[in-house]
C-alpha cells in the first residue's frame, strides 16, 4: 500500500535532482509513482530544450506520462542496457550500521515487477524519497504479484512463512487489483522483517510468484527531498 504523508514540494526536489543526473545519450528507467513523476516532467524539460535521451518506462502510468512530455520511449529487449534508473519506493532502510541500509519496499502502486527488472539491470538505480519513506527497519506489508490461477497456493506458502496475505482490492472496481502485467497483488504482514534479503529469497522461491516488492541491495542512492534541499544517501 501507499505510504501517506511527504510533502509535494520534497517530492518535486528529490525528483528534480535525480532528474539532473540524466546525461546526453542515457537510456533512462523511468520509475513509477507520484515522487518519480517529477522526475520524468523534468526530464521532459530537458528533452525540450535538446537533452537526447531514451526512457523504459515501468508501468503503464509511467508510459503515459513520459508521452505526455515528450521523452522518446524504447523497450529493454531494445537497448544494449540502461545507464541510469530513477524511481521511488514506499520504504528505504536508512540505517548506515545496518545490513539492510539502503533495502526498500517497493509495489504500492503495483508496479513493481517491471520496477524490480528495470532498476536492477541500471547501471545506476537512484530512488527518489521524501522522508516519510525512510525507516529503520521495514515493517509494512511486501506486496506479492501472483499469477491469478496461484493466489491462493501463494497464499498458502506465505502463511506457512508466517505471513498474513491480503488480496489488494480494486477502487472503483469490484473484485481484485489486475497489475499492467494481468497479474493480482497479495499484501503481505511480516512483522517486523529482521532478515530482509533471506525473506526475499524465500518469496522468490515459492511457485507462482511473479515478483515481490523487497528490493535488497539493488539501490546505488537515495535522494531525499526535504522542505530544505535534498539529502543524499550513498550505498
Ligand atoms: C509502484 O508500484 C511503487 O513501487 C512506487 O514506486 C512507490 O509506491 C512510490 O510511489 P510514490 O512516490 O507515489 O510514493
Amino acid at each position: 500500500m501507499k505510504t501517506e504523508g511527504g510533502s509535494d514540494a520534497a517530492k518535486r526536489g528529490a525528483g528534480e535532482r535525480a532528474a539532473e543526473e540524466v546525461e546526453d545519450g542515457f537510456v533512462v528507467g523511468l520509475g513509477t509513482g507520484s515522487t518519480t513523476a517529477y522526475a520524468i516532467e523534468t526530464i521532459g524539460r530537458r528533452v525540450d530544450d535538446g537533452l537526447a535521451v531514451q526512457g523504459v518506462p515501468t508501468s503503464f502510468q509511467s508510459r503515459r506520462l513520459a508521452l505526455d512530455v515528450g521523452i522518446p520511449l524504447t523497450s529493454l529487449d531494445a537497448v544494449a542496457g540502461i545507464d541510469l534508473a530513477i524511481d521511488g519506493a514506499d520504504a528505504v532502510v536508512d540505517d548506515p550500521d545496518s545490513a539492510a541500509d539502503g533495502a526498500l519496499v517497493k509495489g504500492g502502486g503495483a508496479a513493481h515487477a517491471r520496477e524490480k527488472i528495470v532498476d536492477s539491470t541500471a547501471d545506476r538505480f537512484v530512488v527518489v524519497a521524501d522522508p516519510s519513506k525512510l525507516t529503520t527497519r521495514l515493517d509494512r506489508s511486501v506486496p506479492v504479484e501472483v499469477l491469478p490461477d496461484a493466489h491462493t497456493v501463494v497464499a498458502d506458502r506465505i502463511r506457512d512463512r508466517g505471513g498474513e496475505p491480503t488480496l489488494r482490492a480494486a477502487e472503483r472496481k469490484d473484485g481484485p487489483v489486475v497489475t499492467d502485467n494481468g497479474n493480482l497483488v497479495l499484501d503481505c504482514e511480516f512483522g517486523a522483517i529482521e532478515a530482509p534479503t533471506d525473506l526475499a529469497t524465500e518469496l522468490s522461491s515459492i511457485a507462482g510468484v511473479v515478483e515481490h516488492g523487497l528490493f535488497v541491495g539493488l539501490a546505488d542512492a537515495t535522494y531525499v527531498g526535504t522542505d530544505d534541499g535534498v539529502d543524499v544517501r550513498r550505498y
